[in-house]
């Protein structure tokens, strides 16, 4: 198959790139607009590929959009590009609008009047998967049932309120012009080439060279984990086998709180690299709560393992282990990323880790 995927050059679209090279026959063209969190590193492998297309495009530009389409003929489509960090779409909602909802807006014009003019067979077999996020479903307290597919909406953050508008856009261009659209939710994703500004790289940088480990109001937010590339596994199955129309919601069965996560990281670096002043631990410092800051997300995937036949391979102290592994491996992309790509405002020195 010819899958159009947006935001390859991610930490998830790249992820998705890595696996459908190594594992599927399936060529990409990946469109890539190249903001701050795009890493081209994290497809070097992909490079020499000839499977694989780099595009530096903005999926909100039309024509670009139309022209892609036309040239590339896709028989599916992957849509993760985004802007995905909650803290910034607090600090600076309008990029957040412009590619989350504008973007994901042009894109489903663009591949309805493509998939309009196919042929019959063709347009039978064509998928746009919508990628998106189980923060439109709000918070959960304590002892609230996780989220599932037809959990109503509740969205909290600008980051959040766009990614739950997208995804009703994704559904109505199903119920209303037949387009065959799929959205899956999912949990925090952890893992390599994750951008030094969410929780597991931030922190485990700042443990690594003994800064302070800030974390937001008393640490016991909670997430569910899902390591990226199960994740990636599991989006390659909804675009080969999922349905039109429907939802998926993915999750590790993995919840942690913030503070467990912190603890984690000090624990398993403290056993690869002791730290001659003492267990890291002692950087822990918790900080004024982030706004509007949702207690839980947790998903219950029991209906897509069903439907696709998938479970989270990775319990959370395995993918952490080997995420921080990574980390320490890769210094220079990381160090490189921090010197010339990142403006420094949000590394976990002033402000809290969340994720
Ligand atoms: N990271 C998570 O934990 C998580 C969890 C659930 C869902 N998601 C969703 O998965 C998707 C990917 O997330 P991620 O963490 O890989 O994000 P990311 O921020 O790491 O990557 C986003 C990519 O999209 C590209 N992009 C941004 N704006 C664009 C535009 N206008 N045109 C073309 N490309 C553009 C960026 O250059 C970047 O390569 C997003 O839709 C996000 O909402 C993420």
């Amino acid at each position: 198959m010819r899958i159009l995927l947006t935001g390859g050059c991610g930490f998830i679209g790249s992820a998705v790139i890595r696996h459908l090279l190594r594992q599927t026959e399936h060529r990409v063209v990946n469109i890539d607009k190249m903001t701050y969190a795009a890493s081209e590193e994290a497809l070097e492998e992909a490079r020499h590929d000839p499977r694989h297309l780099l595009i530096r495009a903005d999926i909100a530009d039309a024509a670009a959009m139309r022209e892609i389409f036309v040239t590339h003929q896709p028989d599916r489509v992957m849509h993760l590009a985004a802007e995905s960090h909650v803290d910034r779409s607090i600090d600076g909602p309008g990029d957040f609008i412009r590619t989350n909802v504008l973007g994901s807006f042009v894109l489903l014009e663009a591949a309805r009047g493509y998939w309009a003019g196919l042929p019959a067979d063709r347009r039978a077999a064509f998928r746009f998967h919508h990628v998106s996020t189980d923060e439109v479903f709000g918070a959960l307290g304590p002892d609230d049932p996780a989220f599932t597919e037809t959990t109503a909406y509740d969205p909290r953050s600008p980051y959040s309120a766009s990614k739950a508008a997208s995804d009703h856009l994704a559904r109505a261009w199903f119920h209303t012009y037949g387009l065959p659209t799929l959205v899956s939710n999912t949990v925090n994703n952890y893992g390599p080439w994750q951008f030094p500004e969410k929780l597991i790289p931030v922190v485990t940088l700042a443990a690594l060279e003994g800064r302070e480990l800030p974390v937001y109001g008393d640490g016991s937010n909670l997430r569910d984990w899902l390591f990226v590339e199960d994740h990636a596994a599991a989006l390659v199955r909804v675009i080969e086998h999922g349905a039109p129309g429907a939802t998926y919601a993915i999750g590790a069965r993995q919840p942690r709180s913030n503070l467990d996560v912190v603890r984690a990281i000090c624990a398993h670096l403290d056993r690869r690299l002791p730290d001659p002043a003492g267990p890291r631990e002692r950087l822990i410092r918790f900080v004024a709560d982030r706004p509007g800051h949702d207690f839980r997300y947790e998903i219950d995937p029991s209906r897509t393992e069903a439907a696709l036949g998938w479970t989270a391979p990775h319990d959370f102290e395995t993918g952490l282990a080997r995420t921080i592994d990574w980390y320490l491996d890769h210094r220079a992309w990381w160090e490189g990323v921090r010197a010339s790509r990142y403006a420094g405002q949000r590394l976990g020195v002033t402000t809290g880790a969340a994720a």
